[in-house]
């Protein structure tokens, strides 16, 4: 494909987005389809080359009808996984320039804007001016990377050195039990062990970590020769966007000199409102922190934040200084690669500045707002509805609710109602196990979800759980 013949094509992938986008709302929110549907259909697919006019005609045929329509208003499944409109044009204009991002002399552009957006978004959060950002893929990266530098503290370099066997500490990690799947998987992957991440009790009624719990484990651990090394606090955990405490889970940290990780995938974007950021307190003090402007703030995936307060720490376990990469301005500049796990990095900071450029932060702000408003909004008529109940602090844009009461069969019910929802095409949920019980998580936020779409998702929900949800059917 040339330039001109781009040039043509793209005006129409454009148009066949932005025709996406305006007819979503009245396509069924998820599809009603087997895995060999999907298969089948995406087989189609395969073939000879063809235009683009008719590649177009196949994806609306072969794809579209397969996907769960994560931009539907009424989409409110595991969390907002927004693209908003203007971000997907910073991403078509990264990839269209290409750029090979290894070192600042590969990319300076790319370098400097990534450093420039992530501290412009790092001011309008209200974090300290000592925290240096780049952008990863996803939380789950960042995580990794996290676990990583905080086995080299504690080992003092040695595990990068020789590995961790050769050290012959045990180290161990804690989180809450809430904590997401991918602090699991860093802990595994970081080498630490799977046995090593210490899960911490749960307030009962705030449902973030319980310091004291916390304290009793380190103790504990340091009793019996273990070395704890870290601690993962969550804002806004995934099952009901619990709040760790982070004032005091740092406090409790510096003393016992452990390093502390904050994963706010998705809550990192309620910074961005003065009137919310007293759910991070504290986490200036914590080592690095992580969220994720690819979900409630509606970069397009994958666009994650991760922020250090000590890069030259980072950068003594990360760099390796190959040869090959060296030029002529080392020494004198940023080298994103040693900020975290990837050598190649996309020009992923274009998606960030076009939708701050574009769309603006007061449009991000009044949508927050507008989400945090409907979320709470929702959690009352819930509540005030016989056999329902809202089973978590409703904190940020989840409302976390179980109809009918506990016990044999409740679950079940819970599972057959919400697949009634589902399959109805009018909206979509998705449920979690919550303190031994499967609840469901309306997970608000989409871009162009309003109220009369809430309240057409809570009436989608009413009816298919008076009609599906009782435990003794
Ligand atoms: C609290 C939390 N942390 C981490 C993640 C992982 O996000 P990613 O897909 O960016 O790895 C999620 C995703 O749901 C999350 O909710």
């Amino acid at each position: 494909m040339d330039a001109e013949q781009f040039r043509r094509a793209g005006y129409q992938v454009i148009d066949w987005i932005a025709d996406y986008r305006t007819q979503i709302a009245d396509l069924p929110v998820a599809p009603a389809a087997s895995p060999s549907d999907v298969r089948d259909a995406v087989d189609g697919l395969l073939g000879a080359p063809t235009d683009i006019a008719s590649l177009l005609d196949a994806l609306d045929e072969r794809v579209v009808p397969y996907q769960v329509h994560t931009q539907h208003p009424r989409h409110a499944g595991w969390f907002p996984s927004n693209a908003s409109l203007s971000s997907v044009l910073g991403d078509l204009a990264g990839a269209g320039l290409g750029t090979l991002g290894i070192s600042w002399a590969s990319a300076p552009a790319l370098t400097e804007l990534e450093l420039a957006v992530t501290s412009w978004l790092r001011d309008e959060a209200g974090l300290d001016g000592q925290w240096q950002g780049s952008i990863a893929d996803t939380a789950s990266t960042c995580a990794l990377a996290a676990m990583i530098v905080a086995r080299e503290r504690a080992t003092a370099g040695a595990s990068g050195e020789h590995g961790l066997a050769a050290t012959g500490q045990r180290l161990r990690v804690y989180a809450s039990g809430e904590a997401h799947s991918s602090i699991v998987k860093a802990v595994v992957l970081a080498g630490l062990g799977r046995q090593n991440l210490v899960p911490i009790r749960q307030d009962p009624a705030s449902r973030g970590m319980d310091v004291a719990a916390l304290a009793e484990a380190v103790a504990a651990d340091r009793a019996a020769g273990f070395v704890p090394a870290a601690i993962v606090a969550t804002i806004g955990t995934t099952a009901t966007t619990a709040i760790d405490p982070i004032a005091p889970i740092v406090e409790f940290a510096r003393g016992q000199d452990i390093y502390v990780h904050v994963d706010a995938a998705l809550a990192g974007a309620a910074l961005l409102l003065p009137e919310m950021r007293s759910i991070a307190d504290g986490v200036d003090g914590a080592d690095s922190l992580c969220w994720n402007p690819h979900k409630w703030m509606g970069t397009v995936l994958d666009t994650s934040l991760m922020y250090w307060h000590n890069v030259a720490e980072v950068e003594a376990v990360m760099s390796t200084d190959p040869s090959y990469l060296a030029s002529k301005t080392d020494g004198s500049v940023v080298q994103l690669r040693d900020w975290g796990i990837p050598l190649g990095r996309r020009f992923r900071a274009l998606r960030l500045l076009f939708q701050l450029r574009l769309d603006g932060l007061d449009e991000i702000r009044g949508r927050l707002r507008r989400d945090l408003a409907h979320a709470r909004r929702l959690a009352e008529l819930i509540a005030s509805e016989p056999h329902w109940q809202v089973v978590a602090p409703t904190t940020l844009q989840t409302v976390v609710a179980v109809y009918g009461p506990s016990g044999p069969g409740a679950d079940a019910a819970t599972r057959a109602w919400v697949a009634a929802v589902n399959d109805s095409g009018r909206a979509h949920l998705t449920t979690a196990e919550v303190d031994g019980r499967l609840v469901v998580r309306v997970s608000l936020g989409v871009l162009s979800t309003e109220w009369d779409d809430v309240a057409a998702i809570w009436d989608a929900m009413r009816e298919a759980a008076a009609r599906e949800g009782s435990t003794s059917g």
